[in-house]
């Protein structure tokens, strides 16, 4: 039976299977994938069944598979990471791992899902992220979602052959604007 665990309209995020650990460990190996990911060493199966037995037991991570609407397996995943409960912070991470859905909105829609947990359930006041200054992609997915730059980190990471600059991006409560829960409209900021 499907699990839904928060659907949005052209897909819903759900918790992630042992079974489904062979296709998440297939797309985080795809070197087109891979490349624009922190991930650079070989991930077997076992170890991502290992990796995600090590989230369940982690109130500080929530990862979550992504799905379309009607099909069951993962086109990707999804997480919120290092919640900082003081702050109410946590750090945002993502992979569209099916290049074949790329183009079609799915990173944004997973994103803004992921929004509307972290604000609307879990209470943050602040989601963020890294991203290679060069991910174009990723940093306009992120920015339809209603994230903005806050920084650039210099020759932060080194990937393929050379240094390349990390962007630092976040989202604070009062910008979010709620994909699924229209009632949780923050207030307008002040001023
Ligand atoms: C980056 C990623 C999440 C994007 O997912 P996606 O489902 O293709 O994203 P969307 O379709 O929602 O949006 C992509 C946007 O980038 C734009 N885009 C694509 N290529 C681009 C380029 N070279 N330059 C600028 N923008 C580009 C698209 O036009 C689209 O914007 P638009 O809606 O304004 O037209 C996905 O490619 C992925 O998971 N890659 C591998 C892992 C990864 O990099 N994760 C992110 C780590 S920070």
């Amino acid at each position: 039976m499907t699990s839904v665990f928060l659907p949005g309209p052209r897909l819903y995020l759900r918790p992630i299977e042992r079974e489904d650990a062979p296709r998440i460990a297939a797309y985080i190996n795809d070197p087109q994938v891979r490349r624009t990911l922190l991930a650079h060493r070989p991930m077997s199966v076992a170890e991502e069944q290992a990796f995600l037995e090590a989230r369940e037991k982690d109130e500080h991570h929530v990862v979550l598979g992504i799905a379309r609407q009607g099909q069951e397996e993962l086109i990707g995943a999804t997480g919120l990471h290092l919640l900082d409960f003081r702050s109410r912070r946590a750090e945002l991470g993502l992979m569209i791992g099916d290049r074949s859905a790329w183009g079609q909105g799915f990173g944004t829609e997973a994103t803004r899902l992921m929004l509307d947990y972290g604000f609307g359930t879990l209470n943050l006041h602040k989601v963020w992220l890294h991203v290679y200054a060069h991910h174009a992609p990723a940093i306009r997915v992120y920015e339809k979602a209603g994230f903005r730059k806050e920084g650039v980190q210099r020759d932060q990471h080194y990937v393929e052959g050379r240094y390349v600059d990390a962007v630092l991006m976040g989202i604070i409560r009062s910008e979010w604007t709620p994909l699924t829960l229209p009632s949780a409209a923050p207030e307008p900021a002040e001023g």
